[in-house]
């Protein structure tokens, strides 16, 4: 089995490279984010708040995460309802950044992810694919960009949505999601030793898949 790991805070590009780097290799792109936010999902709407560590980690024994495929796309089940149409909210960003410290949701989503790498070639992205989830991971790539860059990428994409935003919110948000995802003490978000740095900050999306593919060769 083959397998990509991509790794970076929110917002550097990983899920749109992961997936178009999946497709042109036909691997399968694993978001574990989407299992950390279906995760936040399944908690916010049993009432709890991301300060309640210890209900958190009570609670999400009760939840069952598993993903499908469905026309390329994955789909996310929370206790065999999918969710992928829930997950993108900023209630549901803050809240998986929140119960992702959380060491028994962690140990839960990890096995599933090293699970679906032992059975497909994989491009998997999320914040300690290279560090902790595929630590033999044929390739791996620290993928960032600067907070700048990131919250005004975020900004047009919401614009272009017809959603009202503030930048500077945006970017205040991103940068306390970043300083919670490498300041955690279960797996932090950091660079693998053996991974590659690409800053896309001045780079199209072309380019860096370019990139990527051309490390993959
Ligand atoms: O990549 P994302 O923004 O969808 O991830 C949502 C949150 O989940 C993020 O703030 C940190 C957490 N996460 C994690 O801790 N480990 C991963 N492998 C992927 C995401």
């Amino acid at each position: 089995m083959y397998s990509i790991a991509i790794d970076g805070p929110a917002g550097a590009g990983k899920s749109t490279i992961a997936k178009q780097i999946a497709r042109r290799k036909g691997y399968i792109y694993v978001d574990t984010g989407a299992m950390y936010r279906a995760m936040a999902l399944f908690l916010i709407e049993n009432h709890i708040t991301p300060e309640e560590a210890e209900k958190i980690s009570e609670k999400s024994k009760e939840a069952d995460i598993s993903i499908v495929y469905e026309n390329g796309e994955q789909v996310v089940l929370l206790n065999g309802r999918n969710v992928n149409g829930l997950i993108r909210t900023e209630e549901v960003s803050n809240m998986s950044s929140a119960s992702s410290v959380n060491g028994d949701v962690r140990k839960k989503l990890v096995e599933l992810q090293q699970k679906l790498a032992e059975t497909a070639d994989v491009v998997m992205d999320g914040r300690d694919i290279g560090t902790c989830v595929l630590p033999h991971a044929n390739l791996k790539i620290y993928l960032t960009a600067s907070s700048e860059v990131r919250a005004r990428r975020r900004y047009d994409e919401m614009t272009a949505k017809g959603t009202k935003c503030d930048i500077d919110v945006i970017k205040k948000d991103i940068e306390e999601r970043d300083y919670r995802d490498m300041h955690r003490e279960i797996s932090p978000l950091k660079q693998a030793e053996d991974a590659i740095l690409v800053d896309s900050s001045d780079m199209t999306i072309e380019e860096v898949i370019d990139k990527i593919l051309g490390m993959c060769e």
